[in-house]
């Protein structure tokens, strides 16, 4: 038997999730069936989205329930198995929640998938997880990125963001723009990550700043934020521009509506086009943007970073950096 320190849902937030949001239980696990593996939680993934599910709101996914474990992606580790398919020690990832300990199996409704031996954690849960095959499918198939396109990405200094840029800049765009929030951010979509600039939107126009960084337009838009700044790119869309429609982080704490990109109609005199998308739709064809992007990272053309957070009680806070900013890369909760 193993004791579960869960994190479940104790109201839903009203903006930023407080001291209120969450409340911390303990519980005694049952011990296994057969075909089952018991999982101690190593890594958690922490992501915008799990903001959202926690509205009593409809979305792709039901909303987390009152008294349900917040839901999350992240790695564990087997540490009792009665199943072929897991052995002790493996590392498996997928919905682990916000919790120490899982049992996993066909039959719990928790079906994690062994990592490959080998794989780093921290890079496999910022690129193989949710962000990677966000920005490969969000910037390739959704974007359809073409050679010498002048391409925008949002949330630069972020774990989706990132990425994006620096697959726009190696599947052949001419330039590649960041926006990220400060000096330091900006800095590191530079000098590391190889962005041709980056607009600190904290402290600049990024209208004016656009139209500067691309006089003829921007062909391709990864929005990870919504708000002002999409309202600003509209502005500065070229001929057929397109805007992938990844995110809106700027809208996800707001109570009201959130106020229209008022810029959209020049979207017609570019014939342009704006789309989103969810990225478990692509679920299926996750290998392939995994393979590539584990391929690049192995020959020094991806970097990755990650922004690591001890303690599963401090997840709630570790939401709140993606909010307010204070990470850098992937925000990851380490158990
Ligand atoms: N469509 C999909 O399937 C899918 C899948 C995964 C993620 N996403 C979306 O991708 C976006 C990025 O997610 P992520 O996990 O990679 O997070 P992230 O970029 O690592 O972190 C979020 C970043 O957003 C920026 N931000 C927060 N509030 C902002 C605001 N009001 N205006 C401008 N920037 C703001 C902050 O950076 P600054 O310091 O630069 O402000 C923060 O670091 C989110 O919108 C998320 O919902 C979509």
């Amino acid at each position: 038997m193993a004791t579960n320190r869960k994190l479940v849902l104790a109201e839903r937030p009203a903006g930023r999730v407080d001291e209120n949001t969450v409340e911390l239980l303990e519980e005694e696990l049952p011990p296994l069936g057969e075909n089952e593996a018991l999982v101690a939680v190593r890594y958690l993934s922490i992501d915008p989205t799990i903001r959202t599910w926690m509205n009593d709101a409809p979305g792709y996914l039901p909303p987390i329930g009152i008294g349900e474990v917040v839901r999350s992606g992240g790695i564990g580790e087997v540490v009792e198995s009665r199943s072929d398919r897991y052995n002790e020690g493996d590392l498996v990832f997928g919905m682990v929640g916000w919790q120490s300990h899982l049992i996993t199996g066909e039959s719990t409704g928790a079906f994690l998938q062994p990592l490959p031996p080998g794989t780093d954690p921290l890079m496999a849960i910022n690129l193989f997880g949710i962000n990677g095959p966000t920005a490969y499918f969000g910037l390739l198939e959704v974007g359809e990125l073409k050679q010498g396109d002048v391409v925008v990405v949002s949330g630069a200094a972020g774990a989706t963001g990132s990425t994006a840029g620096q697959l726009a800049k190696i599947k052949g765009a001419k330039k590649v723009i960041g926006i990220a929030g400060g000096p330091e951010k900006c800095a590191f979509v530079t000098d590391e990550l190889g962005f041709d600039c980056c607009i600190d939107y904290k402290s600049e126009s990024v209208a004016r700043r656009l139209h500067e960084e691309a006089p003829s337009g921007i062909d391709l838009y990864f929005d990870n934020v919504g708000g002002e700044i999409l309202d600003a790119v509209l502005a500065n869309l070229a001929l057929r521009g397109r805007v992938v429609l990844c995110g809106a982080i700027a809208h996800y704490n707001e109570t009201g509506r959130p106020a229209g990109p008022s810029n959209y109609t020049n979207l017609i005199r570019q014939r342009g086009k704006m789309e989103g998308f969810i990225v478990l739709d692509y679920a299926p064809r996750y290998p392939e943007a995994q393979g590539a992007l584990a391929e690049l990272v192995t020959e020094g053309q991806l970097k990755h970073r990650e922004h690591v957070v001890d303690g599963l009680e401090r997840a709630p806070e570790a939401l709140n950096y993606l909010f307010d900013g204070t990470n850098t890369g992937k925000v990851v909760v380490r158990l």
